[in-house]
């Protein structure tokens, strides 16, 4: 009769390749309220393309990162990512839900690169087709069994429940895509692994693609140039601006700045091509459908990748369109000690995949 479960405290876990971000949550006053904290660092090289290789040792950094946030719920909201997570976009004749889930099983075997039986599937009803009232769009996700797995097995280690597992770029949507809004919005959520490309029309994911360069992809290639160590050459990244226009670049070595100015740029251009890539394949796709009413016009960085200095920039001359960076906290309130919002602030827009399962958890 009473819907006690929306005052309950839900965690949206992101179990990253660089961080492990815990956010307590709850529903009050409509909106999301952010009751606890953690964030503790993954271990280097356990999780690969989203799939998570150690499960213990990432078990053991979970639970460092609730104690850190001193979280004690044990229901968590989670995600799992990676190039061999799949999103498509399929139309089918309306029928029954049973027929259709055999129908998206069918389906799902052409576009996954694996044996279908060795992919969990799912799939989500979108609406009518845009040409034919008698069909359907569906969203069809697929992860191999064994990638899931993985993370349920981390999270039952960690001594967490699991209530759902979605895939990383519907969190993003969760948090920015406005229902409300005719226009079309590009996502460009740049972690330390990878970088997933979202785009979504009036709050719906339209497209997802995963690019294999993310902010670790800056710091190997300045280690390259510069022959630092991945830990000295991530120190030097947090320093530098890819403009190169900051008088205070570097450790103050001319040779060294000018490599690492050019390892970053090139890194940069290769992202810049990806994501121009995708924004036209979306473009093109939206003039088909709606004669090109909604075409992309500015797009939105997350994740800690995007961080790096000057990148926003240089993403907003490569593409000419306006680049901003989104803050998942801007429509959260904060509960708990008076250090949280400071706290949570500091870690910005990385935390915008915690903040989008925290949603998922509290909006049941
Ligand atoms: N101030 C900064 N300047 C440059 N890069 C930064 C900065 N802060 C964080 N990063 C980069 O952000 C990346 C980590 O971001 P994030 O926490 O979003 O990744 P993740 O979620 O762990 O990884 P993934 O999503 O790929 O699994 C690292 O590559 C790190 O170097
Ligand atoms: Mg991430």
């Amino acid at each position: 009769m009473f819907s006690l479960g929306r005052f309950r405290r839900i965690i949206g876990l992101d179990i990253g390749t660089c961080f492990i971000k815990a956010v307590e949550a709850r529903k009050a006053g409509g909106k999301l309220e952010i009751t606890n904290f953690g964030v503790f660092p993954t271990p280097q090289g356990v999780i690969s393309n989203g799939r998570v290789m150690d499960p213990p040792k990432v078990a053991n950094a979970v639970k460092e990162a609730l104690n850190a946030g001193g979280i004690k719920g044990r229901e968590v909201c989670a995600a799992v990512s990676g190039g061999e997570v799949i999103v498509r976009h399929v139309f089918f004749p309306r029928m029954p839900r049973e027929e259709l889930a055999q129908a998206v099983k069918w389906e799902a075997g052409a576009y996954v690169p694996y044996p279908v039986e060795e992919a969990s599937i799912d799939f989500d009803v979108i609406g009518a087709a845009h040409d034919s009232p008698d069909k359907i769009e569906v969203m069809i996700v697929a992860a191999p069994k064994g990638l899931v797995a993985s993370h349920v097995e981390t999270m039952e280690l960690a001594g967490v429940r699991p209530l759902f597992l979605d895939i990383q770029p519907i969190t993003i949507c969760r948090v920015f895509c406005d229902e409300k809004s005719k226009d079309a919005q590009f996502f460009v959520d740049i972690g330390g692994g990878t970088t997933d490309l979202v785009y979504s029309e009036q709050g719906v994911l339209r497209f997802t693609r995963i690019v294999n360069i993310g902010g670790n992809t800056f710091t190997e290639a300045i280690a390259r140039a510069t022959k630092l160590d991945f830990a000295r050459a991530e120190e030097l990244k947090r320093k530098v601006s890819l403009l190169g226009t900051d008088g205070a670049q570097g450790d103050g070595d001319i040779h060294q700045d000018m490599e690492t100015g050019e390892a970053l740029g090139e890194v940069a251009q290769r992202l810049a091509v990806e994501v121009r890539r995708s924004i036209d394949y979306c473009n093109a796709q939206a003039r088909v459908r709606n004669g090109g009413h909604s075409l992309i016009e500015s797009v939105v960085l997350t994740g800690g990748g995007s961080s790096l200095n000057g990148l926003r920039e240089y993403l907003e001359a490569s593409l000419g369109l306006e680049v901003t960076v989104g803050d998942p906290l801007v429509n959260v309130t904060f509960s708990g000690n008076s250090h949280l919002a400071e706290d949570l602030a500091g870690y910005g827009t990385s935390l915008a995949v915690a903040v989008g399962l925290a949603y998922r958890g509290v909006d049941g």
